[in-house]
């Protein structure tokens, strides 16, 4: 797909369709939709006063202009974004995924999708690209037979009276970001099988090469060498060895006597069987996407190296299979992690947390000061959250604010959960320092009172991405099946963080 931007006018935008916002009780006879609806032979007038449309948010109105030459596009789509004053970056971004889906689906080739928001047009720009990159991610891959096969050539996002060069840069960013985010999706999508903790290495390898990123990846004799044994111990029951995948990025000038670093660690379970506390066999095919924290890492990775903050970055990904062998780790050993720390493993499917701790602890060996790490780490958090928040628990509230306030403006969702000291208790062990799960009460706090175990003396959140990594049903923007969440809020982050 090319993508374009223009500064109109609308009349001499040569592409098949225009998709135009539309504002909840707007009137077409003023303004800007007034030159639509005259434009269209007075269409727009048409739809409103049947109260076909009436400009809500995700409303849409399809038309065929006949016997009409005041526009060269022969088709139009209204798109409703809700009242003008709640109007977000999120729905811009909504917007353009709903018209890029809707006018695909009708084999529409060339769209000029007209968002009417009045933020800066750069930013505008990229939050429409954006989101029709991920809008067009199809999760079908290896369908081979009765495949839709409708694409479209060419999108031109228009933001009249904008700076050329603004408008520009705004699509390059989000032709990087909507890949970025489709990535992380493309690699959560893929079967275990073709996305083995090697396989993951090799991606990471591959972005680090191709967008300049350095890259090292710890084999299973390393994490040895480093005392990773709760790392290690999840990996025990795999023939597939454990790889642990460090990729950073460093400013070509980087801030003077910096000692701030910020790192993002993601979990990469390439997949959760339970191990020996094995699942239960219904959904467990879906335990493929229990790498989705560790390719999200990689997909903000990916993005970063090409926008280019001013800031260095750290992105860490611990990743292995959870399977049940005779060599796997049973329930009541005790393992060592890198900090010293001694974990009685109750339940082998609690593996998330054993990983991530000797990640956390080798990022703060490579420099990190603050931290975020995400992952699929547990099945309460639907329960408390369902798919439409993310949790975010933590030791410094102020870092949690900046997830949520990020996450607001990009559209993505988190909701704090409490961490106070006396969850704790839940994961004290008879025999070791600690035990790797909590029982029953309270699954996602006690999972993140397991990490603080390993944050010591870091600035640090996490992320519960488990009931939001994986959409269950399509939306008018965004198929079915992995959604990227939390990739454009660690860029978000990123960006507000080199401002500052
Ligand atoms: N990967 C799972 C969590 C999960 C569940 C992700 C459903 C996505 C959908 C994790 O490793 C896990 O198995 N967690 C257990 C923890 C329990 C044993 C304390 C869970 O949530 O049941
Ligand atoms: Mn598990
Ligand atoms: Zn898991």
């Amino acid at each position: 797909m090319q993508v374009e931007a223009s500064r109109g006018p609308i009349e001499e935008l040569d592409v098949q369709a225009l998709a135009v916002a539309v504002f909840k009780n707007e009137k077409a006879d003023s303004g800007f939709l007034k030159k639509v609806d005259e434009l269209s032979g007075g269409l727009v007038r048409s739809a409103l006063d049947a109260e076909e449309f009436s400009g809500k948010e995700g409303e849409t109105a399809y038309f065929h202009l006949l016997g009409n030459d005041k526009l060269k596009a022969r088709r139009l789509l209204l798109i409703g974004v809700g009242e003008s004053g709640d109007y977000k970056s999120a729905t811009v971004s909504q917007m353009a995924g709903t018209a890029v889906r809707s006018l695909r689906s009708k084999n529409v080739k060339s769209i000029a999708v007209l968002p009417r928001f009045s933020g800066d047009a750069r930013g505008t720009a990229a939050t429409a690209v954006e989101g029709a990159y991920i809008a067009l991610f199809d999760p079908d891959k290896y369908r081979t037979v009765e495949k839709e096969e409708k694409k479209i050539d060419r999108l031109v996002v228009v933001v009249e009276d904008a700076d050329a060069g603004a408008l520009q840069q705004g699509v390059t960013e989000g032709k990087i970001v909507g890949e970025s985010v489709n990535f992380t999706r493309d690699l959560a999508n893929e079967p275990g099988a073709y996305m083995t903790p090697t396989d993951m290495a090799d991606r990471a390898r591959e972005i680090a090469s191709e967008f300049g990123l350095s890259v090292d990846i710890l084999d299973e004799a390393r994490m040895e060498q480093e005392g990773m044994g709760s790392l290690l111990s999840v990996a025990r029951g795999s023939d597939q060895p454990a790889k642990l995948i460090i990729l950073k990025y460093t400013p070509t000038t980087p801030p003077a006597d910096n000692k701030e670093l910020l790192a993002f660690v993601g979990k990469g379970v390439t997949f959760d069987s339970g191990g020996i506390s094995l699942k239960p066999g219904e959904n467990m095919e879906l335990m493929k996407y229990d790498m989705t924290g560790g390719a999200t890492v990689m997909g903000a990775m990916r993005a970063i190296a090409q926008l280019k903050p001013p800031i260095p970055i750290l992105g860490v990904a611990p990743c292995t299979e959870n399977l049940p062998s005779g060599k796997a780790t049973k329930p009541g050993d005790v393992v060592k992690a890198m900090t010293g720390k001694t974990i009685e493993i109750i339940n082998t499917d609690a593996e998330g947390r054993l990983i991530l701790a000797d990640a956390i602890a080798y990022a703060k060996k490579l420099g990190a000061t603050t931290v975020i790490d995400m992952a699929t780490l547990t099945g309460a958090v639907s329960i408390a959250l369902g798919d439409v928040n993310a949790a975010v628990l933590g030791t410094d509230q102020d870092l949690i604010d900046e997830i949520i306030t990020a996450g607001r403006e990009v559209g993505e969702k988190f909701w704090q959960l409490p961490l106070d000291k006396e969850y704790s208790k839940q994961i004290r062990s008879d025999i070791a320092d600690i035990k790797n799960v909590g029982g029953r009460k309270a699954g996602t706090i006690t999972a993140a009172a397991f990490l603080k175990e390993f944050a010591d003396g870091l600035s640090w959140a996490h992320l519960d991405i488990a009931g939001t990594a994986w959409g269950d049903e399509a939306k008018p923007y965004r198929s079915k099946g992995p959604t990227g969440i939390a990739v454009r809020t660690l860029l978000r982050i990123v960006d507000r963080a080199s401002r500052k």
